[in-house]
């Protein structure tokens, strides 16, 4: 593409390395808002070797190198391309051998929207070729070769060069469309799909626990992605109210209408909105104006920008007041287990990518998997940490369960064993999701 003679006497030994060895020399961080030195793989109170390893790996590479995460929606999978990147102009470049292109860079750019992270910081946006040759050899070239220098460029990429520039979407729509669209068509038939299935069903039942001990009668609460109202009209009934927030208009019309049918109408009040214009809450309802807040089982999974959360929700909740969060977490030790058994590590361990595809073939929406560590590293200027627990350790997530259900005995079993365990120092980290819970500082 970009053809360039360069005299440094040697030959390309593997074009594609520059893309994809880690192991390799690392340059100094850039200096921008892609630069970000941490882990993805922090875990706080594990110690497990194979985590371990994973996590010094990462720590040496994050700031080097953005993941650019593509998805074969129609087999519901993700894969994780490294790669070395430069910032021009405020937007992050990369590099490929035009000569033989990786199949990455068709599947980029032919992308309607594109997902890609530096260390635990998501964008999603396009990429698009640089097509112009000067602003390629005065801008960003430049820039690469300062970086890595003329010979590292040429082993890697050969003398015929091809640049990939992503540019992030500013308001992120693309991805949030895709949310609301996803949820929007499971609304109707969500509280069904949750009932028929004892290991979805089960997530619910550990939540109202916790959320039944925190919230008393009179507390006016904060709700997070509230979808149909699962724990929203439980906890309503118990005579908490209820602020709920909701990016899926079709979710809140059924928790609507749930909560007329129950009469608690009164103690709970919607809003359509994306969990972080939580701004907008702010400057309507002002400071302190919660006892409390909880977002449960996915929604801020589903949120690209959990950044600014943590200070939002510091200043929407009174002092001392308490922070209960399910997340989807990055280790569940039952889909290792189980898609171990059958040989299949990549599904295995899929959630150690910086995000999986959910959703039907016509979504395909990324969702982000976190770790206890990273929520705690989050949310810790402004939240303490009080209690973690685990949600289905030893049951399988509700989607690998689902045949289990007509066994209801064995689910049974698998119940008892996960109250067991789910507070225990290491097994609490290793549910499909973690509950932890936090007390405003
Ligand atoms: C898996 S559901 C969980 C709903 C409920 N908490 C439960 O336990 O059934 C996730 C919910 O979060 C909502 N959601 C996802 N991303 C969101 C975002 N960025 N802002 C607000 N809501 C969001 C979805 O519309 C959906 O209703």
């Amino acid at each position: 593409m970009f053809s360039r003679s360069l005299n440094v006497g040697m030959t390309m030994d593997n074009p594609s390395a520059g893309s994809s060895d880690l192991t390799r020399g690392l340059p100094d961080a850039p200096t921008s808002r892609y630069n970000y030195s941490g882990s993805n793989y922090a875990f706080w109170e594990i110690d497990w070797p194979i985590v371990a390893l994973m996590n010094e790996s990462s720590l040496r590479s994050e700031s080097a190198f953005l993941r650019l995460t593509l998805y074969d929606v129609e087999h519901s999978q993700a894969r994780d391309v490294p790669l070395r990147f430069v910032e021009v102009h405020g937007h992050p470049h990369v590099l490929y051998s035009a000569e033989s292109p990786p199949d990455w860079v068709s599947q980029a750019t032919e992308s309607a929207i594109v997902h890609w992270c530096v260390g635990h910081r998501q964008f999603v946006g396009t990429a698009s070729a640089v097509k112009d040759p000067v602003s390629f050899d005065t801008a960003v070239l430049p820039v690469f070769e300062a970086r890595y220098g003329k010979e590292q460029l040429f082993r890697w990429f050969g003398t015929d060069m091809g640049c990939i520039e992503l540019l992030e979407s500013q308001d992120g729509l693309p991805y949030y469309r895709g949310v609301e669209a996803l949820f929007d068509s499971s609304a109707p038939k969500y509280d069904a799909v949750v009932r028929s299935n004892p290991f979805d069903q089960y997530l619910r039942t550990v939540a109202l626990e916790i959320l039944r001990r925190q919230f008393a009668p009179g507390d006016r609460v904060l709700e997070l992605g509230c979808g149909t109202g699962l724990e929203t009209i439980p906890l309503a009934e118990a005579g908490v109210e209820i602020v709920a927030i909701d990016i899926s208009g079709g979710m809140l019309r059924e928790l609507n209408r749930k909560a007329r049918e129950a009469s608690v109408h009164g103690r709970v009040e919607t809003r359509q909105g994306a969990i972080r214009d939580l701004s907008k809450i702010l400057s309507d309802l002002g400071p302190g104006s919660f006892d409390g807040a909880f977002s449960h089982f996915g929604a801020l999974n589903c949120e690209l920008h959990l950044n600014s959360v943590p200070e939002s929700l510091h200043r929407l909740v009174k002092p001392h007041g308490l922070l209960s969060l399910g997340i989807w977490n990055r280790t569940c030790l039952s889909e290792m287990v189980l898609f171990g058994i059958i040989l299949r590590p990549r599904r295995a361990l899929a959630r150690f990518q910086s995000s999986v595809p959910v959703g039907s073939s016509r979504f395909g929406v990324p969702v982000f998997p976190y770790s206890p560590g990273e929520i705690k590293r989050l949310f810790s200027p402004f939240f303490s940490l009080e209690g973690a627990i685990g949600a289905s350790v030893l049951m399988p997530p509700y989607n690998l369960g689902r045949r289990l259900a007509p066994h209801p005995g064995l689910v049974g079993l698998l119940e008892a064993g996960d109250r067991l365990v789910r507070r225990r120092p290491f097994f609490r980290y290793l549910g499909d999701h973690f509950i932890v819970d936090f007390r405003r500082r």
